[in-house]
């Protein structure tokens, strides 16, 4: 069977903020496929990042698919401000911490359009997220803990991801499988080979050199 492309999505938290429009064009141009925005409240996850302000500047500056990674609580409020912004895949959380009805967020997100992602924290146990996954078009594994960027690679991980990847085989071909947190170029081979197929990447894109090379490398092109 041929495998499908590998999606990579920078995530602008490590970008150079001084510079962001430079920063967005330079990693559309170097082949990137998304753009991930990672959103937190400094109550879900211990920082605060950038709101639906900086999402919709974003939106201006280039027309790849924003993947918009929702570290807060309450995502049911803040979820038309995203869309508005011009969101095109938003991710929320499944813990209980995020306080809000997990099946409804989904459902409102869909209904506004987007894609609908989930996502858990290294330390929750996949059942968590079993019973949504018909309800979604995007499963975001994260292989740190949120909160901050340039974080080591949790290889722990890979058990949710082949989890992930066989649910996937057997039910939804089309679902996006995608991991965040210490992607590089090894930990990405190792991500692809356990069944992800977008992956995440902030320090290890925005610290290179050549960002076209680097998007190359944790693709797996050569
Ligand atoms: C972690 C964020 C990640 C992070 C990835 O809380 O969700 O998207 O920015 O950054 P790196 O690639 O530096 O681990
Ligand atoms: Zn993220």
């Amino acid at each position: 069977m041929k495998s499908s492309k590998i999606l990579i999505a920078p995530s602008i938290l490590a970008a150079d903020f001084s510079r962001l429009a430079d920063e967005v064009h330079r990693v559309e141009k170097a082949g990137a496929d998304w753009i991930h925005c990672d959103i937190m409240d400094g109550h879900f996850v211990d920082n605060i990042s950038f709101g639906p302000s900086v999402v919709k500047t974003v939106r201006k500056l280039t027309n790849l698919p924003l993947d918009v990674h929702l570290m807060i609580k309450h995502a049911d409020h803040y979820v038309p401000r995203f869309v508005d912004a011009g969101a095109n895949s938003l991710t929320v959380h499944v813990e209980r911490e995020a306080e809000h009805d997990v099946a409804k967020t989904l459902q409102q997100i869909r209904a506004a359009g987007c894609r609908a992602g989930l996502t858990l924290n290294p330390a929750t146990s996949f059942d968590s997220i079993e019973p949504y996954l018909g309800e979604i078009d995007l499963l975001l594994i994260m292989t740190v803990h949120p909160g901050f960027g340039g974080q080591p690679f949790r290889v722990d991980q890979m058990e949710k991801v082949r989890r992930a990847r066989d649910w996937k085989i057997e039910n939804n071909p089309k679902l996006g499988l995608e991991v965040d947190g210490g992607i590089n170029v090894e930990t990405a081979k190792v991500s692809i080979k356990n069944g992800a197929n977008v992956l995440v990447a902030g320090t290890a894109i925005f610290t290179a050199h050549d960002y076209a090379a680097e998007i190359r490398a944790l693709r797996g092109e050569d």
